[in-house]
């Protein structure tokens, strides 16, 4: 046992403020018992969101040290620590209704725009292991939103449509039995797909290993092999740096 400081950014509707606590962990003590313990033994009014503990259903995402994004329940406080201490602050580019939890309705809106569902077709054809393989890892998207935290493209475009809503894209339109085929493509086209910067900051932050970024980039490809995107459309002229020095 060991004891760590975690230090949490705080929120109350009104007033941030950063609390700093102390807690016994050992090699395996994850952020989430880390906070966890807290919420019991120190301070009740402490906010956060837990569910599975099991990286499976995406709720618990937060920022750590200013620059990972990740799910508390999957990470270890001894992985984090930094002089002994770990800054917790809830995801970025979502509103934060108390401490670390944050609102997710604009990124679930934002998945209807691209219609993030499964439209079948009439009729159904035999789905073969070759075909599983084309979506395998996008069908593990747990809409955690640590890819759309990380994103720097709202900075520029609000109106860009997010990592996760171009893998949903990608998840239907490469399965053989959604009918919507290229209207997708339209619809990222329409949410603004070439705004991506291709920085790449949500493949390498997204805990189920999706390749994000290269998602999006066969989506933009493939629209402009059709003429769906324009070429003198891609990138639509916001060449910024992003934070990250790209
Ligand atoms: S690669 Fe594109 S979608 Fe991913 S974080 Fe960078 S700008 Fe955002
Ligand atoms: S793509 Fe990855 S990081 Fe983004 S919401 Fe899905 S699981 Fe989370
Ligand atoms: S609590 Fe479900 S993913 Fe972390």
């Amino acid at each position: 046992m060991e004891k760590a400081t975690i230090k949490v950014k705080r929120f109350d509707g009104k007033r941030e403020w950063v609390d700093s606590y102390k807690v016994d962990i050992d090699d395996r003590t994850t952020l989430i018992e880390a906070l966890m313990d807290i919420q019991n033994y120190q301070d009740p009014s402490l906010s956060f969101r837990v569910q599975c503990r099991s990286a499976i259903c995406g709720t618990c995402g937060v920022k750590v040290n200013g620059e990972k994004h990740i799910l508390a329940c999957k990470t270890k406080v001894v992985d984090l620590l930094k002089d002994g201490e770990v800054l917790v602050e809830p995801l970025s580019n979502m509103e934060v209704i108390k401490d670390l939890v944050v609102d997710h309705s604009q990124f679930l809106e934002k998945i209807k725009q691209v219609k993030g569902w499964f439209e079948p077709v009439d009729q159904f054809q035999p789905v073969y292991p070759e075909d599983v393989e084309k979506i395998d890892k996008e069908t593990d998207c747990i809409l955690c939103g640590a890819c759309y935290s990380i994103c720097p493209v709202f900075e520029t475009d609000p109106q860009f449509g997010g990592p996760i809503n171009f893998v949903k894209t990608y998840r239907f339109w490469k399965d053989k039995n959604d009918r919507l085929k290229d209207e997708r493509i339209h619809l990222a086209k329409a949410n603004h797909i070439t705004s991506c910067v291709h920085c790449k900051y949500c493949t390498f932050t997204c805990p189920k290993q999706i390749p994000v970024e290269q998602d999006i980039m066969q989506i933009e490809f493939y629209g402009k092999q059709k003429g769906i995107i324009e070429e003198d459309n891609l990138n639509q002229g916001f060449g910024f740096s992003t934070p990250f020095g790209f």
